[in-house]
């Protein structure tokens, strides 16, 4: 397996798989080689993000609308994303399939967009998305094996030395595929427009998949994907425990707690990269509410 590992300023060690280039946590090669020959059903909906910035809150509230059920336990996010569950296992799947990714534009699976099948891409303001990072990667430790400190972690970051490469990267070239994008059904959604007003956003999931939902139905899918409620009934699950039986994939669940990790020093820095990163950009991103 070819796996790599980047050493932070601290000195502590960070373990990826590289293929090809790209970088993605540790899994199987064979199936990330595989992604590209996914099969695609014409009612598939495909999450797209970068890690950390709402996939599993977007994914619960898409199977709430399109299984017209509140019910979380029985389904997870984990077991139909690309990165991990080899085709033959995707295709055991019922219909209509939740798929979920964090890869990039260029690598998504090539029926994908033959089929025109509907994408739910979902952004965060990138200086959250780099503190929950940092949080995911010390806490699986079965996959990353990192111990190092928020400070020498940053750079790594701001590198693009994480799974899924630099943050600037990925979304530049999600920007210009759905600016150039004519026929693929794609709904841009952003994690801090969903804080603000959940009502509104998991409304327009709703018409985005073309469900007839009642206003009623929606503020339960409300109710039962906010944050405490899913840390409730999903953060025991086994994909979401770190070795202290801490979770995971619900953690905070705010808006602006990089003003939490981030010094002065730190934002400034962070802000020149940005903005020498990001000077073509459209995107506008929400550091708080
Ligand atoms: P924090 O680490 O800032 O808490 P992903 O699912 O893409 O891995 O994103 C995980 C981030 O989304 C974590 O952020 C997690 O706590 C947050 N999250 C998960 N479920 C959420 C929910 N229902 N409401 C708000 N945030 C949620």
């Amino acid at each position: 397996m070819p796996l790599v590992k980047y050493r932070d300023a601290g000195g502590d060690t960070f373990l990826v798989l590289e293929v090809d280039g790209y970088l993605y946590p540790r899994t199987s090669e064979e199936v990330v080689r595989g992604i590209k020959d996914v099969t695609i059903r014409d009612d598939d909906v495909m999450i797209c993000s970068y890690p950390k910035s709402g996939t599993h809150w977007v994914w619960e509230i898409t199977r709430c609308i399109l299984s017209g059920t509140t019910d979380l336990v029985v389904a997870e996010k984990d077991a139909l994303q690309l990165e991990f569950i080899p085709n033959s296992t995707l295709e055991t799947f019922a219909s209509p399939r939740i798929l979920n990714c964090h890869i990039w534009y260029r690598q998504l699976p090539g029926q994908l967009k033959q089929k025109n099948c509907k994408i739910i891409f979902v952004s965060r303001n990138p200086k959250d998305v780099a503190v929950s990072f940092f949080h995911h990667h010390k806490k699986l430790r079965q996959y990353y094996e990192y111990t190092g400190q928020w400070e020498n972690y940053l750079p790594l970051f701001l590198n693009g030395q994480v799974d899924s490469g630099s943050w600037f990267e990925y979304m530049l070239e999600w920007e210009a595929a759905i600016a150039n994008n004519a026929t693929q059904p794609i709904l841009v959604l952003r994690y801090e427009d969903i804080k603000e007003n959940p009502q509104r956003e998991v409304s327009k999931i709703a018409r985005f998949l073309d469900k007839d939902c009642t206003a009623e139905f929606l503020s339960q899918v409300c109710d039962k994907c906010d944050f405490g409620n899913m840390k409730r009934t999903k953060g025991h699950l086994l994909t979401s425990i770190d070795d202290k039986n801490d979770s995971v994939m619900y953690r905070k669940g705010q808006v602006g707690d990089w003003k939490n990790y981030f010094t002065v020093a730190q934002n400034e820095v962070f802000d020149r990269v940005f903005a020498e990163k990001m000077n073509q950009s459209s995107m506008k991103f929400k550091y708080e509410l």
